[in-house]
């Protein structure tokens, strides 16, 4: 099966101070449409560099990173720069962060459509696709509230919507449950799992709860900078 992400060869350091953070050690991974991969470590392992590395928006220090779009096309982040990146992350990645990111002078409606006006869908047409994406993630009913108004799994839910309205090649999730307690996280999990089956979408999932990970297709696990299927 043709991949949807390649990813040769990645390395990644940081240095604070005097310190040199080898994070990424020639890490090698392929992802497949419509899977759901657990991406787990401990924290500071390195899961949020690498997703960070994969939405293009850290470069690293060596390494390929290469997107195929079902058009046929595909495009090699290292021939990309910042700008091409942004334009191809609007398009093709939806990211859910671990604190949601919502905006919290727009309501959840506005914070969904939001990603689609930026590519100049009609207004209309996002919000129509906005209410039918929070109503497939449960929260059509807190369409008018604003962020603060919202629950924490209720927040989560209008982020994975948000992530979801440019219908996108593969979602990205950093600790999409870190803050939820037990009975919501299960919930967001099991919320994933119908996105995959009825939208068909591919998802990495950093985390560090071994219930996304038993609730995955596959595994990679990232230890000493270095990622392998588990
Ligand atoms: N911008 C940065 N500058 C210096 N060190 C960083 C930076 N970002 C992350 N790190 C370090 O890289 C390591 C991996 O961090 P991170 O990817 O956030 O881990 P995880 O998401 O698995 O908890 C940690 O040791 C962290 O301190
Ligand atoms: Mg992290």
């Amino acid at each position: 099966m043709q991949p949807i992400l390649t990813v040769e060869h990645l390395s990644k350091s940081f240095t604070a101070g005097t310190d040199h953070i080898q994070v990424l050690r020639d890490v090698s991974f392929s992802l497949f449409p419509g899977e759901i991969v657990a991406l787990i470590g401990e924290s500071g392992a390195g899961k949020s560099t690498l997703l960070h590395l994969l939405a293009g928006l850290e470069p690293p220090d060596s390494g390929r990173i290469t997107f195929f779009l079902p058009s046929g096309t595909s495009y090699a982040m290292e021939q990309g720069t910042e700008d091409s990146h942004a334009a191809f992350r609007a398009r093709n990645i939806g990211f859910v962060f671990q604190y949601h990111h919502l905006l919290t002078d727009f309501n959840a409606l506005e914070n969904v459509l939001l990603p689609a006006l930026l590519l100049g869908t009609p207004l209309a047409t996002a919000q129509q696709r906005a209410m039918e994406l929070l109503e497939l993630v449960g929260v059509a009913h807190r369409a008018r509230h604003f962020p603060m108004q919202l629950s924490g799994g209720e927040q989560q839910r209008v982020a994975l919507a948000r992530a979801l309205m440019n219908t996108p090649l593969v979602v990205f999730a950093d600790e999409p449950t870190g803050n939820l307690d037990h009975e919501n996280a299960e919930k967001i999990v099991a919320l994933i799992q119908d996105l995959k089956q009825q939208l068909k979408r591919t998802f990495l999932i950093a985390s560090h709860s071994q219930f996304i990970a038993q609730h995955a297709d596959r595994i990679l696990q990232i230890h000493d900078g270095i990622v392998e299927e588990l």
